[in-house]
């Protein structure tokens, strides 16, 4: 056992009200992970993708094993990772299972090609990337999976999708500039005026 985790010996209890309270607090990106091949595909939404290491490129994601994508990505043993743009708060609903569909039917109203590894990916996309499950750690109600990377294509997008207090709130490189520009430097009257 790692010598770290054995010596802690505090046993105060963290609700998972509380726990669910302070994560909240945290941004995440939104990214659809993309599982399965042929007509055997899923997705679900996610914001627990994480960079692992850039040499060799790999990533790790945390995944609720009782999500349908599950089997999929035990199955196959490999996934997408799709990084949606600002403008698909529908995608992200749709993957998370809102709307009811399952399966194939998710991606009806998406554009969508196969990946080297032949998992499905999203084309409008902001960056998608094609993995390897190179390691599963099953702990508790979720599955942390590597994913070694085997594929990525980056779209000249500029605006992502967030999650943070329970809302999806859109991150605009060009008009986040455009406002600190507004705030650090004082534009220029324009001419005529008062
Ligand atoms: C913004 C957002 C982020 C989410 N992040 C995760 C995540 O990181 N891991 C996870 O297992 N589920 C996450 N979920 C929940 C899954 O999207 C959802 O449970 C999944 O699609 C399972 O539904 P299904 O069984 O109908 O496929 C997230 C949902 C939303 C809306």
């Amino acid at each position: 056992m790692n010598s770290v985790i054995r010596d802690i010996a505090i046993n105060r209890h963290v609700s998972s009200g509380d726990f669910r309270g302070a994560m909240r607090q945290l941004t995440g990106g939104v990214s659809v992970i993309t599982a399965g091949r042929g007509r055997d595909i899923s997705g679900m939404t996610v914001t627990s993708v994480s960079s692992l290491s850039v040499d060799p490129p790999a990533l790790i994601v945390s995944v609720n094993r009782s999500a349908s994508s599950w089997p999929l990505l035990k199955r196959y043993g490999f996934f997408g990772v799709n990084v949606l743009t600002s403008d698909q708060i529908d995608v992200a609903e749709r993957f998370a299972g809102k709307d009811g569909l399952k399966g194939a039917e998710r991606f009806a109203r998406v554009e969508w090609t196969t990946g080297v590894s032949g998992v499905p990916l999203l084309t409008s996309a902001l960056a998608a990337i094609d993995c390897e499950i190179e390691e599963t750690i099953e702990r508790n109600s979720h599955a942390i999976l590597i994913g070694r990377v085997l594929d990525v294509s980056v779209s000249r997008r500029t605006a992502a999708l967030a999650y943070w207090q329970g809302q999806y709130v859109a991150v605009d490189r060009n008009e986040d500039a455009l406002r600190l520009a507004e705030i650090s430097v004082p534009l220029p009257r324009a001419r005529g005026t008062a």
